[in-house]
């Protein structure tokens, strides 16, 4: 059904004639017809809750730049407004909670979302965006970790420190775990209702990995993470964590078929680590797209060789910086594919 399935030919590890690409944060404001569109609008989330526009936002970087994947244009904070905490995307600062959780009453007061109730505006563009591709490429599905979505709903905004989500893994750890077990049951029932409404892979964000120590990244975490890769059995599961190399260990263990790697990271650690029964995504610092054209061009090949051709999808570290000239990230996509081709080819 799919004309271009190599995604989730590499996240199983089958053979495939060149290296699958796409861009964490491909849909967004590096395209010149998604700033247009979204210059249009009264903001960020009139995008996100309308299914045609997201849709259209969608498909928007498989024609513009041919990469081999789409991501429904959506957030990871419509978990937690699903579940009763409202969210607001500030102009040129980011995202902020005007409520946030304090209490043991703030946490009882929050549902587990229905996602055909609560977030049925997403599902909708899944549905409406998976018709309008006719098959040219997978779609991807998305979550944050449990994690990352606490860390935002008691913070209420972007942080350095997050000081007062680890604070409260400290002061109050059941009542952390009790909020984890809410955003898990939602996050699951919402990653399912995805994959139903034509999802072919889902990736699960934890951006706010690298901030804790590893003892309470295991507990707090990775066994949440552990619980979302056992409900989804019918599609390949990508975990990015972002910072967490000192996790390695443990993800080898997941049940997903895809790490996600940050450009911290090496590679050939990494793969070490993890054995040979996963595939690698990554990781191109996302700033290696401001050098000139033969600069990308070398830093694109650098980053190829590392990984090796099997078993690599390849993206950025993080996503990719708005003002970011997309002609260079045309030449990021150019070079994995034809190089990865000749590498097949020649065995180089
Ligand atoms: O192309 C894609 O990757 C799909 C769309 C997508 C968005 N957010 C759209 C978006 C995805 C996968 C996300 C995930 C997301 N959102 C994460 C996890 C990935 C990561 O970056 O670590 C996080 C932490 C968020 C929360 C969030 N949303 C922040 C911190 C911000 C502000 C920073 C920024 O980039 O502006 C957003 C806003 C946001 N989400 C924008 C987009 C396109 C920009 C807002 C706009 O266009 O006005």
């Amino acid at each position: 059904m799919l004309k271009n399935d190599l995604l989730l030919r590499a996240a199983r590890g089958e053979q495939t004639e060149r290296t699958p690409v796409w861009l964490m944060r491909q849909a967004g404001r590096i395209l010149p017809e998604y700033r247009a569109l979204r210059g249009r609008l009264s903001g960020f989330k009139e995008l996100v809750e309308t299914p045609e526009l997201a849709a259209e936002v969608t498909i928007q970087p498989v024609d513009a730049l041919d990469v081999d994947a789409a991501i429904i244009f959506s957030d990871i904070l419509v978990v937690p407004e699903a579940m009763g905490l409202t969210y607001e995307m500030v102009e040129a600062r980011g995202p902020l909670f005007p409520t946030t959780i304090r209490s043991a009453q703030d946490v009882a007061n929050l549902r587990v979302a229905d996602p055909e109730e609560h977030l049925g505006y997403v599902l909708e563009a899944i549905r409406i965006t998976k018709r309008a591709l006719h098959g040219r490429v997978p779609l991807i599905g998305f979550a944050g970790a449990p994690w990352t979505i606490l860390a935002y709903m008691v913070e209420g905004h972007g942080s350095k420190t997050f000081s007062k989500a680890r604070r409260l893994l400290y002061t109050d750890p059941q009542l952390a775990h009790i909020l984890l077990r809410k955003i898990t049951d939602t996050t699951i029932a919402y990653l399912k209702a995805q994959v139903e409404a034509g999802a072919n892979l889902i990736q699960v964000f934890d951006s706010w990995a690298g901030i804790l120590p590893p003892a309470h990244y295991r507990e707090f975490s990775t066994r949440y993470i552990t619980e979302i890769c056992e409900a989804l059995p019918d599609v390949p599961v990508t975990v990015f964590a972002k910072g967490a190399f000192f996790a390695l260990s443990d993800f080898a263990q997941l049940d997903c078929q895809t790490i996600g790697l940050d450009w911290n990271q090496d590679p050939r650690d990494v793969r070490s680590l993890i054995g040979d029964a996963k595939t690698l995504q990554g990781n191109l610092d996302p700033c290696a797209l401001y050098g000139t054209r033969e600069q990308v061009q070398q830093a694109t090949l650098d980053m190829l060789r590392q990984f090796g051709p099997h078993r690599h999808i390849a993206n950025l570290g993080h996503g990719v910086y708005p003002d970011t000239d997309p002609d260079n990230v045309r030449v990021f996509i150019e070079t994995i594919k034809e190089f990865s081709t000749l590498a097949r080819e020649e065995q180089l």
